[in-house]
């Protein structure tokens, strides 16, 4: 069995969609794949997507990422957790799973998460532009941390049981996952990029190796015992930061 992860597939982009079609119907069949967010906003497609993976691949595991919960074509009436509550409907009725996996000695879990400033407070610039504070909507008084806060209260706890643990999550668990090449420009955006906590969740049930999403910048990094790595398929444009290939993780 081989564990493969990629993140950020942005279906709505039809490259990124043929991309998800052209993927073998036969080569798959005993592996799992790990979906670390940002599929699309739209249901029917996320249904797609993960319908079409979920024939592809013994196990399918997801987590949303923060365009999943967009609700900014969904109507008024809808907040982000009413469209988190929609996704994880059609996860399970899609095939896919947002549930920990256990099999041959490995143990796979979702970390859910938001961005709570801990890597630093957002600037006006930053508040102007960044489109998740118009395209999500929370329930009254919701801060991010409190966002942050509600979605780590769902995390499942694991107890570690000897096996290989490997974490999955949208968001970046730490900063230093970013390499240092990044341009200033690039580095406004620090502020929703993620969460410590999530270092922590990740630790606290002895993972060893961690996929994520959400910066589109492909990565592989050990920091303090943990492998954090970063399979981003990207938008197409996004050529020079994200290999547009299914990596393998793991193999047992
Ligand atoms: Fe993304
Ligand atoms: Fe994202």
């Amino acid at each position: 069995m081989r564990v493969f992860a990629v993140s950020d597939v942005h279906i709505d982009y039809e490259a990124n969609a043929a991309w998800v079609s052209s993927l073998s119907m036969s080569e798959f069949q005993q592996d799992v794949l790990i979906v670390a967010g940002d599929v699309t906003d739209t249901l029917r497609k996320l249904a797609w997507c993960l319908g079409a993976l979920a024939k592809r691949f013994r196990k399918v595991l997801f987590v949303p990422g923060n365009h999943d919960l967009w609700v900014i074509r969904d109507g008024q009436h809808k907040n982000s957790l009413q469209k988190f509550d929609e996704v994880a409907a059609v996860v399970v009725s899609s095939g896919a799973s947002m549930e920990t996996f256990h099999e041959k000695g490995v143990t796979i879990v979702p970390l859910l998460s938001w961005y709570d400033y801990s890597f630093g407070e957002p600037d006006d610039e930053l508040r102007a532009v960044w489109m998740d504070y118009r395209a999500c909507r929370w329930p009254a008084g919701y801060t991010e941390k409190d966002v942050t806060a509600h979605f780590s209260a769902l995390n499942q706890s694991v107890k570690p049981n000897g096996s290989k643990v490997i974490t999955y999550s949208h968001f970046l668990p730490r900063l230093d996952v970013m390499p240092s090449y990044i341009p200033s420009v690039s580095r406004k955006l620090y502020p929703v990029l993620g969460s410590a906590r999530l270092d922590r969740e990740l630790r606290s049930v002895k993972s060893t190796l961690h996929v994520y999403g959400h910066s589109h910048v492909n990565r592989q990094v050990t920091i303090d015992g943990v492998t954090y790595v970063n399979n981003a398929f990207g938008y197409p444009n996004e050529t020079h930061i994200a290999q547009k290939r299914l990596v393998c993780i793991h193999e047992c």
